[in-house]
C-alpha cells in the first residue's frame, strides 16, 4: 500500500474547496492593488536559493530538497517564492519599467519536522512589489496581508513589525550582538555556537529554549539604527497608526531568511487552537543585484495556505458549496429525474444524479456527496408536478420536508443557495 510522502498531503474534498476559496479571495485583493499573477518553475538551480536566502539559514542549510539532475547540475525544489520571482523578473527582462508588482500561489518544499501546520510540501500565496523604496510601499504590503486575512474571515491575529535597518546599521548591531552572545557562548545551543561565527543575527531566530532565554536580554536593534534607518522605521510606524492597523514592535524579529533589510513583519495567529505564524515578509535591498538585475529594492510577503485552512471553518466567510441531489424513487422515474437533473445543471446549479440502490441507500449516497438539499421524484411527485424537497442539514424535523412545483424548482434552489451564501 503506497502512502503520500511524509509531510506531503493529498488535498481533496472540503480542504480542496478551502484552498480554492482562499486563493480566489486573496487574489482578488491583489488585483484591487494592481498585482498580476506570475508562475515560476518549482525547480530552480540551487544557487538561486543559496545566494539569496543565505547559506546559514535553516532553510538553506537543513531544509532544501536538493539533488543532482541527470546532467549533473544541482537543482532545488523551491522552499519559498521570492527568490524564483526575482530571478524571473531579472531573467525575463521585466526590469525596464518600475514598479513591477507580481503575486504568486503554489507549492513550496521544506524538509522540516512535520507537525500541526508544518508540512514538507505546503502552499503559499505571496506578493512582491519591486522598484519603489518607501515606507508607503511597506505599509501597503502590510495592508494587503491584513486585508487578505480579513477577506477569508480571519480576524484573530497580531502583526509584529521590526526593522533590520540598512547595511551600516546591521554591521553595528551585529558587533553588539556578537559581544553580548560571546559572554554566553557556553550556554548557547550547538547550532547557535556555529552561527555566532558565521551569521550571529540568525541566533535571534533560534527556537532553542536556552537560546531564546539568552536572546531575550540581548541588545535591541532599535538602539543601533542610524539616522536614515530610524527615520524610515518611524515613518512606517506612523503610517500604520494613521491607517489604524494594529501592530506590535518586536525588536528580535529577524525572520528566517537572510535577504531582509529595513522593515520585517510577521503575522501571528492569536485565536484558540493555532498560534503560529500565518505569514511574513519585509523589504529586501540586495536581491535584484544578486541575480544580475539593477540596484533596486523590493518588498513582499507570503502567507501559508495550509495554516489558513486550519483556522477557517465552514460558516465563517468560507461556505462549502451547496450541492443538490436529484433522486428518483424507483427505476421507472429515472428518465424523468435525469431530465430535471439536466435542466438544473443548465441553470448552473451544482447537482448530483443518484439512481443506484433503494431510496434509503440513495439518501445515504447524497449525504456522503455532501448534498444539502435532496429533490425526490417518485410516481406521486411526477403525476402532481410537485417535487418533495428534503433539507438534509436542517436541525428541525418540521422544516426538513417541503413541496415545490417542479416548474419552479430551479428558482427555489437558486434562492436557497443564495440565502445560504449571503453572509460571505
Ligand atoms: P516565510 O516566513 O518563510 O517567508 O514563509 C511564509 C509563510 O509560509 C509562513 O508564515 C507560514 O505560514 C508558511 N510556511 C512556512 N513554512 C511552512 C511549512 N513547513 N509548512 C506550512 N507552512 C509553512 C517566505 O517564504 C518569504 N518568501 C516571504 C516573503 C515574500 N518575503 C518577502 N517577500
Amino acid at each position: 500500500m503506497f502512502r503520500s510522502v511524509r509531510g506531503m498531503k493529498d488535498l481533496y474534498g472540503s480542504d480542496a474547496e478551502k484552498y480554492h476559496f482562499i486563493f480566489t479571495r486573496i487574489k482578488s485583493i491583489g488585483e484591487r492593488y494592481g498585482f498580476s499573477m506570475i508562475h515560476t518553475p518549482l525547480l530552480e538551480n540551487t544557487d538561486v536559493f543559496q545566494r539569496s536566502i543565505g547559506d546559514e539559514t535553516d532553510v538553506v542549510s537543513k531544509e532544501m530538497y536538493t539533488f543532482l539532475d541527470k546532467g549533473g547540475e544541482s537543482m532545488t525544489l523551491r522552499p519559498e517564492g521570492t527568490a524564483g520571482v526575482i530571478r524571473a523578473i531579472v531573467s525575463e527582462n521585466l526590469t525596464q519599467r518600475f514598479p513591477v508588482k507580481y503575486m504568486y500561489c503554489g507549492e513550496m518544499f521544506r524538509y522540516d519536522r512535520p507537525q500541526k501546520g508544518r508540512f514538507r510540501q505546503f502552499r503559499q500565496i505571496g506578493f512582491e512589489y519591486i522598484g519603489d523604496k518607501s515606507p508607503y510601499t511597506d505599509v501597503m504590503l502590510i495592508m494587503i496581508a491584513s486585508e487578505s486575512l480579513h477577506s477569508i474571515g480571519i480576524f484573530d491575529f497580531n502583526i509584529m513589525v521590526n526593522t533590520l535597518g540598512d547595511e551600516e546599521t546591521r554591521e553595528n548591531y551585529t558587533k553588539a550582538i556578537v559581544k553580548y552572545l560571546s559572554r554566553h557562548e557556553e550556554s548557547l545551543s550547538d547550532d547557535s555556537k556555529l552561527r555566532l561565527k558565521k551569521n550571529p543575527l540568525r541566533i535571534l531566530d533560534s527556537k532553542d529554549k536556552q537560546d531564546v532565554d539568552i536572546c531575550s536580554m540581548a541588545p535591541s536593534i532599535l538602539d543601533y539604527l542610524n539616522k536614515e534607518s530610524r527615520q524610515y522605521f518611524e515613518k512606517v510606524c506612523t503610517l500604520l497608526e494613521s491607517c489604524k492597523i494594529k501592530y506590535e514592535i518586536n525588536n528580535f524579529l529577524v525572520r528566517g531568511l537572510d535577504y531582509y533589510s529595513h522593515t520585517a513583519f510577521e503575522i501571528q495567529a492569536t485565536g484558540a487552537g493555532y498560534r503560529e505564524a500565518l505569514g511574513g515578509g519585509g523589504r529586501y535591498d540586495k536581491l535584484l543585484p544578486i541575480f544580475g538585475g539593477p540596484d533596486v529594492s523590493g518588498v513582499g510577503f507570503a502567507i501559508g495556505i495550509e495554516r489558513l485552512m486550519l483556522i477557517i471553518k465552514n460558516g465563517m466567510a468560507f461556505r462549502e458549496p451547496v450541492r443538490i441531489a436529484v433522486i428518483p424513487v424507483n427505476e421507472s422515474e429515472n428518465d424523468f429525474a435525469f431530465k430535471v437533473y439536466r435542466e438544473l445543471q443548465e441553470c448552473g446549479i451544482g447537482t448530483d444524479f443518484i439512481q443506484t440502490g433503494n431510496l434509503s441507500k440513495k439518501m445515504k449516497t447524497a449525504d456522503r456527496l455532501g448534498s444539502k438539499i435532496a429533490v425526490i421524484l417518485g410516481e406521486t411527485e411526477i403525476e402532481s408536478g410537485i417535487a418533495t424537497i428534503k433539507i438534509m442539514d436542517s436541525p428541525e424535523t418540521a422544516s426538513k420536508n417541503k413541496s415545490v412545483s417542479i416548474s419552479k424548482l430551479a428558482a427555489f434552489l437558486k434562492w436557497n443557495i443564495e440565502e445560504r451564501t449571503r453572509s460571505c
